[in-house]
């Protein structure tokens, strides 16, 4: 079972000291990606100039996101984080009748905050019970009114994966747009955006895509983006950014439209890397080999007592299992001081493997857990 792990561990030089289990948060650091890193670093320092490269660059990770999520590369955006993609989307969908758009108690609450913050669109909530939304309420609160219904992929909070294309469909027949986060499943949970029918997808780079803050994609269906209009606009959104004229005004032709200004280089450097060794791995294996994981970990944990929050089953928890905890945030600290990263949120440590990790990590991590809360009562 540890073939992956074993096969790649050595490109991760922070896993001879450390455990990492964070990879909804921040994955382990990998020899390619810390070489491209400074091959960005390098060719400033060096040479000066460096922007036609870096332009290739992003282009290269355009394409390798692309990849990852069957599209097309000219229906991907380079945006700075998901909260961009999202602000992006809110800003293009302003001009249609319909003012409804719905999101779910289990979305990452960045994307209340934006739909909050817009003035013109009616909002409601999909409610979810035990951090996870059954498909009935997707079917009782999506109506014929709704613009755009805004869900996550995966539950930042619980690791219980939706199922999109069920979700995809209720959306589609009652003619609302969907727009998917995959923060939380990009890299470890294969996606096939035509297959799945979603119209608009973001993630970033850090968790398990295996890159630094700084960069996200946005995928918006080719027919779609040419009919939106984002307000949140720049030069790189435009369709000839290298004629410097500011009389012309054309968006660039599909999801480029949503791109502003200047992306972060160095970011999209480790971006490109990340993503090619995702592709060339390829998700599927890194999906089955993760799910045993979890399964595994949530078999240990609960046979020591720990309760997990979220689903039993690793089909509907293929990644992260999450250990309710009410002094998570001083649990991590300490597994820290023991070398042990990991992630709290609120009440829970999220345990977060990715295809480095093994078995045995999981095993020390959830008996130090136990040695932590037994010395608490
Ligand atoms: C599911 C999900 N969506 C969005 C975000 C926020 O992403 P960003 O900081 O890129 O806006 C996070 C961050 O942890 C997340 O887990």
């Amino acid at each position: 079972m540890e073939g992956l792990s074993q096969q790649y561990r050595s490109l991760f030089p922070v896993l001879h000291t450390h455990t990492m289990l964070a990879s909804c948060s921040q994955s382990a650091l990998a020899l390619p990606v810390s070489r491209a890193i400074k091959e960005y670093h390098d060719s400033l320092l060096q040479t000066g100039a460096n922007w036609n490269e870096a332009i290739k660059k992003t282009e290269s990770a355009r394409n390798e996101f692309a990849v990852l999520i069957g599209a097309e590369p000219e229906e991907i955006a380079v945006l700075p984080s998901v909260s961009d993609a999202i602000v992006s989307i809110a800003s293009a969908l302003q001009d249609g009748k319909k003012k409804k758009v719905v999101y779910t108690e289990i979305d990452f609450p960045a994307a209340a905050h934006i739909w909050k913050a817009q003035r013109d669109y009616d909002l409601s909530v999909i409610p979810s019970s035990d951090g996870m939304v059954p498909l009935e309420n997707y079917e009782a609160c999506i109506s014929e009114e709704t613009l755009l219904t805004c869900v996550p992929h995966v539950n930042y909070y619980n690791g219980f994966l939706q199922d999109i294309k069920q979700i995809a469909a209720i959306a589609r027949e009652k003619g609302s747009l969907l727009f998917v986060d995959a923060y939380q499943s990009a890299g470890h949970v294969p996606i096939d955006v035509k297959e799945s029918g979603i119209d608009m997808l973001a993630a970033g780079s850090r968790k398990y895509m295996l890159g630094i803050p700084g960069t996200a994609f946005l995928y918006v269906r080719k027919e779609l983006a040419e009919q939106l209009r984002p307000k949140a606009s720049g030069w790189f959104g435009q369709q000839s950014a290298a004629a410097f004229d500011l009389n012309r005004f054309s968006y660039a032709s599909g999801a480029k439209r949503f791109e502003t200004g200047t992306p972060s280089f160095i970011s999209l450097y480790a971006a490109h890397e990340g993503l090619s060794l995702l592709n060339e791995i390829g998700v599927s294996r890194i999906h089955v080999y993760i799910k045993e994981l979890s399964a595994y970990a949530f078999q240990y944990a609960s046979e020591r007592g720990l309760r997990v929050m979220g689903p039993t089953s690793s089909d509907q928890r293929p990644g992260m299992i999450s250990i309710y905890d009410e002094r998570a945030s001083e649990t991590a600290e300490r597994l820290k001081k023991q070398k042990i990263v990991c992630a709290p949120r609120n009440n829970v440590i999220r345990l977060a493997p990715h295809f480095y990790n093994t078995k045995d990590e999981l095993t020390y991590v959830i008996d130090e857990l136990v040695n932590i809360f037994a010395c608490r009562q």
